[in-house]
């Protein structure tokens, strides 16, 4: 194994910076390219098959390309659809993101718990299978916030959050549960946590949120245990589309120790 071989981290926008700061708390020296398809954002409004084909094929590309010694969908949307089929291309472990139900069913007290998600990843059998596994008993309500992921978005190139978005996800959540207290929020997208204090303050004390990058940090470092690393300089920021996509997240990546982003 090359030692500058490096964890390819994939989104499709920002969301995977949260599991991206969790590896570096583990893995403070694995080389790490991003790979943020911004010329895609949003998957949460498009069909299966439109996300299937192109995150299995902008990985094949990218692991031909980058030769990674790990790949991480650092995105529940994709996961959820593609992780199967991604599986199948590469010939390397890929490690996916899937909505944290079972450390959510683990902590509830009130027995409600919210979920929040794009579109195309609260409808998927694959989170029915994880409710269904885990959280019997658990009232699971499950809503689509697409106004989140812009917001989050907006966040990390330093524009202001929408509040007006934040409430709708604690109006529609607050009411589905009618006369129940929801006091676990699963983040069931990777860009929900850099909404976390602005969510927090809407929901107040009493809700926990709980989301997959930690335990997906703990994945990889597992996976990649007894391995070397040795980076041959900063880590990159790779954007499919025009270099336009990516402008004013420069200081949200200069924080991270990023190179400037480049095209794919
Ligand atoms: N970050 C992605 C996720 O975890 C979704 C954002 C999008 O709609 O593209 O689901």
């Amino acid at each position: 194994m090359d030692k500058s071989s490096p964890i390819l981290l994939f989104d499709s926008g920002v969301g995977g910076l949260t599991v991206y700061d969790a590896l570096r708390d583990v893995l403070p020296d694995a080389p790490v390219i991003y790979a943020s398809d911004l010329a895609g954002l949003p998957y949460g409004t498009k069909t299966e098959a439109q996300i299937a084909a192109r995150v299995a094929g902008l990985l094949g590309r990218m692991a031909e390309r980058y030769q990674p010694r790990l790949a991480c969908i650092a995105c529940n949307t994709a996961s959820t659809i593609a992780l199967g089929m991604v599986r199948d291309v590469l010939e390397i472990p890929v490690v996916g993101t899937v909505p944290a139900i079972k450390p959510a069913a683990a902590l509830t007290q009130s027995g409600t718990i919210g979920l929040v998600g794009t579109e195309a990843t609260i409808r998927q059998a694959y989170v029915d299978e994880l409710e269904r596994e885990f959280a019997e008993g658990k009232r699971l309500l499950r809503i689509a916030a697409p106004g989140l992921v812009e917001a989050a978005e907006a966040k990390l190139r330093g524009q202001p959050v929408d509040p007006a978005v934040i409430a709708d996800v604690h109006d529609r959540l607050t009411a589905m549960a009618g006369d129940a207290q929801i006091d676990t929020l699963v983040l069931a997208c990777t860009h929900f946590p850099l909404l976390a204090g602005e969510l927090g303050e809407a929901f107040g004390p009493g809700v926990r949120q709980v989301d997959g990058a930690q335990g997906i940090a703990r994945r990889i470092a597992h996976l990649l245990s007894g391995q070397s690393f040795a980076a041959s300089g900063p880590n990159r920021f790779i954007v499919t589309g025009p270099m336009a996509g990516a402008a004013g997240l420069e200081a949200a990546l200069a924080a991270r120790g990023f190179a400037p982003p480049e095209i794919f």
